[in-house]
């Protein structure tokens, strides 16, 4: 390990102001309030109305909200990544769209397309540009514009997800026990594809009448195979990362998980041995906002965090991908 680390030194979030609750899913498709808080723990999630608005909106929105927090001169941004799966177009990337509507003339950036598991990629990979000494200020953003590919007339997925997003800002440590982002363990497992992807709409089936009059263009999911993969993968990263680095649960004062369904949470916690009091969750509000739910989470948990916090990160999704990643908290 090199001698500079990457800290988080801000955080913020942001949805669209529109609210889905479960009673308006009621009037869509045939559920219920009950199944959905019974069976997800998500009572609304956040939609974005705007024709004219795309995932580019809702990363603008949260590196705003970062910059009045932080003070942040967007001049001095280096790099952007955005981990995303509703990027505003197939090509070309979101990132750069983000930067010139930021006015962040001398960054650069690039898309991560790893679905759920799309921030921890983009982060571990943003902190080997600090590490190396490359960069000095990278954003790192997750953003979902799910409404865009839900099927609202498929009750298995639509009631699951929503829009929303957040970034991080990454720096060199100044301090030679400053925090930083100390390991990762990350996964995948293409033969997961099977169970969540688009049916249409790439290279292997392009888009054709056909295809649209077959509804092919939105979230498939088998969502008993992914439940299963989900608790499995979670627990066995987050077990290797422990091991790794010769720590116990004990050690750790918060996990936070891709938020996809309350008792995947509480499943991967009790799997484990995990204290479920520190795991920490906000899919009421939300629902699955992919690639979004881990810096929404951060955000909306900032204030509980204490320089010196061990955190473990984790997230599971289409891919498969999964993984988990250490992270002691700087500030
Ligand atoms: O973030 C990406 C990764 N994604 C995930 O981690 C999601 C993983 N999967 C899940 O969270 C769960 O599998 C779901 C929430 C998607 C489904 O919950 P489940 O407990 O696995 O339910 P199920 O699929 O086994 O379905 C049970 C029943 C079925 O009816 P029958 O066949 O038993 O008569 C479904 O048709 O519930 C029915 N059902 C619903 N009922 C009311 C499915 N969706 C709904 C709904 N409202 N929205």
């Amino acid at each position: 390990m090199g001698s500079i680390k990457a800290i988080i030194t801000g955080v913020a979030g942001y949805v669209p102001d529109e609210i889905l609750t479960n009673k308006d899913m009621e009037k869509l498709v045939e559920t219920s309030d009950e199944w959905i808080q019974s069976r997800t723990g998500i009572k609304q999630r956040h939609i974005e109305r705007d024709p004219d608005k795309a995932t580019s909106d809702l990363v603008v929105g949260a590196i705003n909200k970062l910059v009045e927090k932080t003070g942040l001169d967007v001049l001095e941004i280096d790099m952007i990544i955005v981990a995303t799966i509703t990027g505003d177009h197939t090509f070309p990337d979101t990132a750069n769209i983000v930067a010139s509507k930021i006015g962040a003339k001398n960054a650069f950036g690039y898309d991560i397309n790893a679905a759920c598991s799309g921030f921890i990629f983009s982060l571990v990979t943003a902190s080997k540009f600090i590490e190396t000494g490359t960069y000095k200020k990278i954003l790192v953003a997750g953003a979902d514009q799910m409404s865009s590919i839900l099927d609202y007339e498929d009750r298995t997925t639509c009631i699951l997800f929503g829009d929303g997003g957040g970034v991080v800002l990454l720096e060199p440590n100044q301090e030679p026990d400053g925090g930083g982002i100390h390991d990762a363990v990350l996964r995948g497992d293409g033969e997961g594809a099977a169970y969540l992807h688009m049916k249409a709409g790439g290279s292997k089936k392009p888009t054709t009448v056909e295809t649209v009059m077959a509804r092919e263009h939105f979230v498939y999911q088998e969502g008993r195979v992914v439940f299963k993969a989900a608790i499995k993968g979670m627990s066995e990263s987050i077990s290797t990362l422990l091991e790794k680095n010769n720590l116990d649960i004990a050690d750790i004062d918060y996990l936070i998980p891709h938020q996809a369904n309350k008792r995947i949470l509480y499943g991967v916690a009790d799997y484990i041995g995990f204290p479920r009091e520190k795991v920490l969750i906000n899919i009421e509000n939300y629902g699955n906002t992919t690639a979004g739910t881990i810096p929404l989470c951060l955000s909306d948990f900032e204030g509980n965090f204490k320089k010196g916090d061990k955190l473990i990160i984790t997230a599971f999704g289409g891919g498969f991908t999964w993984g988990a990643v250490l992270v002691e908290w700087a500030y």
